[in-house]
């Protein structure tokens, strides 16, 4: 390389930098007194959830932070044809490098651990974070406002946003025949294979979705991949149909957490077309 090109090279300054000490960092996380942090622990359905209210001592402190990281937008990633975060959520998401939110994990764990939420040894826990944020005019594609289930095995969310006509809704399947509750994908394919075929016709017929991998091995026995894959299209602020059935509802109000299994269907309920608001999470897998 030339010299007259390094002249050129504009400096780094160190103010362009957002620094912190990891005290400093820890002070954003910290939560309330656990005597002033409202717990609602409960068992609907089969669904076990955690909801802590008044959580964070400096909620704005933590939102400021991590609205400094760089966002993926997931609607321009979707009409490119390629996505780094691999997660479905629509609106923008922030990769949240682990290392800075040892304290956040940690603090999560022991107040689990404190009601009995969690069985897991804390040793045996690895998190894994990022952010959601959810605005008017947000798209969806390929209908990802459907229930879903998670790669993981419990989600926590801690909202930042004044959010509590939104939330995180929990749906059930109830086969027409034999009127019996099914509440994950796994759960139905570990049913009659009449059940699996209604269910996946009714799929096909409620919201379109195809069989995408043909030669997939679950094919073979019957059940198929199946998807959506009707692309971009306005977001639907979905509660549930005469397919789908809500049976619970997690409000997503300020400076509150909701914890649940991630092995269950379930969605995020958001009103894209008329919200006061945006709904911005931080969440934290447990892998
Ligand atoms: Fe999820």
């Amino acid at each position: 390389m030339s010299s007259k090109t390094t002249i050129d090279i504009p400096e780094a300054l160190l103010e362009d930098f957002n620094t912190y000490s990891t005290h400093e960092i820890m002070d954003i996380c910290m939560f309330n007194d656990i005597k002033d942090i409202e717990i609602d622990i409960g068992d609907v359905e089969g669904l076990r959830y955690f909801k802590a209210r008044n959580l964070l001592k400096n909620p704005l402190g933590l939102r400021d932070f991590l609205q400094k990281f760089p966002a993926e937008n997931k609607e321009k990633s979707a009409l490119e044809g390629h996505s780094f975060s691999g997660s479905k959520s629509p609106g923008l998401q922030q990769p949240i490098e682990r290392a800075f939110m040892g304290f956040m994990g940690y603090q999560i764990f022991n107040l689990c651990k404190q009601y009995s939420f969690l069985k897991y040894k804390e040793k045996s826990v690895s998190w894994k974070y990022y952010t959601n944020y959810y605005y008017n005019g947000m798209r969806s594609w390929n209908k990802n406002y459907l229930p879903h289930v998670d790669p993981f095995s419990y989600a926590s969310n801690i909202f930042l946003t004044d959010s509590s006509e939104h939330g995180t809704s929990f749906f059930k399947y109830v086969d027409p025949v034999t009127e019996k509750s099914y509440y994950s994908m796994g759960d139905v394919m570990s049913s009659t294979q009449d059940i699996r075929d209604r269910y996946t016709k009714g799929l096909s017929d409620w919201y379109g979705y195809e069989v995408s991998d043909p030669d997939h091995p679950a094919n073979k026995q019957g059940t198929g991949v199946m998807q959506c894959t009707n692309g971009d299209a306005p977001w639907v602020h979905y509660t549930g149909d005469d397919f789908y059935t809500r049976y619970h509802f997690l409000p997503s109000d300020f400076n509150s957490m909701s914890m649940y299994r991630g092995n269950r269907w379930h969605s995020a309920t958001f009103n894209a077309q008329n919200s006061k608001t945006g709904r911005y999470s931080l969440v934290g897998c447990i892998l």
